[in-house]
């Protein structure tokens, strides 16, 4: 008799994950970046792909491997991440917003290296706002889809955190929010993470902390 082929419980279903964080260019050689080295969402798309699902990850800048189960969408700005975003999460049945978008990038790219002669003691730039990514997936999900986000906050007191993610969970209209504590020292650059997961109402449905793939696999839990 053929052995049963053991299957994930996220066997059929497509997944798209974004990670790592955007960079917005200022001239040819210098870019406004930010922390996020990838880790949690490169964690929560090889831990989706090992549970059976069809993975792609949008990759922006990441600071780790890709794994090599995953189909690979390398971007950089926030523009690229919102255009490979809107065409896939199309086809998918989950989205989660892990990369860190900037939300701002300089009004205009100069063509040459910005030098120091034409600048003189101070330099100003002016920055212009990105378009909302996870708010437009949200907006133009389809019925029995699923958009995630995730909320990178750097607030202390845990109901004032809790405050803070709920106000943005309205304001962006997903169907759960993954709330991050982030600090000069934890979160973004480092191994292990902390996080609660709020479903559409506010609700606590999960808390997890340790190892970025222990959290991903309990925030893919919490998302059923
Ligand atoms: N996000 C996005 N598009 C942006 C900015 C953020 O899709 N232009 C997504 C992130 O990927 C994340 C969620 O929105 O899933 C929350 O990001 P965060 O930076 O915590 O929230 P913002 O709405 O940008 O608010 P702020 O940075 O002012 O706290
Ligand atoms: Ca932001």
């Amino acid at each position: 008799a053929l052995a049963a082929v053991e299957q994930g419980d996220l066997h059929g279903r497509r997944i798209v994950v974004t990670a790592g964080g955007t960079r917005e260019p200022l001239d040819p050689v210098r870019y406004l970046g930010n922390r996020s080295s990838g880790r949690q969402g490169v964690a929560i798309a090889r831990a989706a792909a090992r549970r059976g699902a069809t993975v792609t990850l949008i990759a922006a800048n990441l600071e780790t491997a890709a794994p090599s189960e995953v189909e690979l969408v390398p971007v950089s700005t926030a523009a690229e991440l919102r255009e490979a975003a809107v065409a896939l999460a199309a086809e998918a049945d989950v989205v989660i917003m892990a990369a860190a978008v900037a939300d701002y990038r300089p009004a205009a790219i100069s063509e040459g290296k910005i030098k120091k002669d034409e600048q003189g003691d101070e330099l100003s730039l002016r920055l212009v706002r990105n378009p909302d990514i996870l708010k437009e997936l949200a907006e133009k999900r389809a019925e029995g889809r699923l958009v995630v986000g995730f909320a990178a906050e750097t607030e202390p007191d845990r109901d004032a955190l809790l405050a803070l993610a709920r106000k943005k969970l309205d304001a962006k209209g997903c169907d759960f929010l993954v709330v991050n504590v982030v600090g000069w020292d934890r979160g973004f650059a480092s191994h292990d993470n902390e996080i609660i997961v709020l479903d559409r109402g506010g609700d606590i449905v999960a808390e997890a902390s340790g190892s970025k793939m222990s959290v991903a696999d309990r925030i893919l839990d919490a998302i059923g």
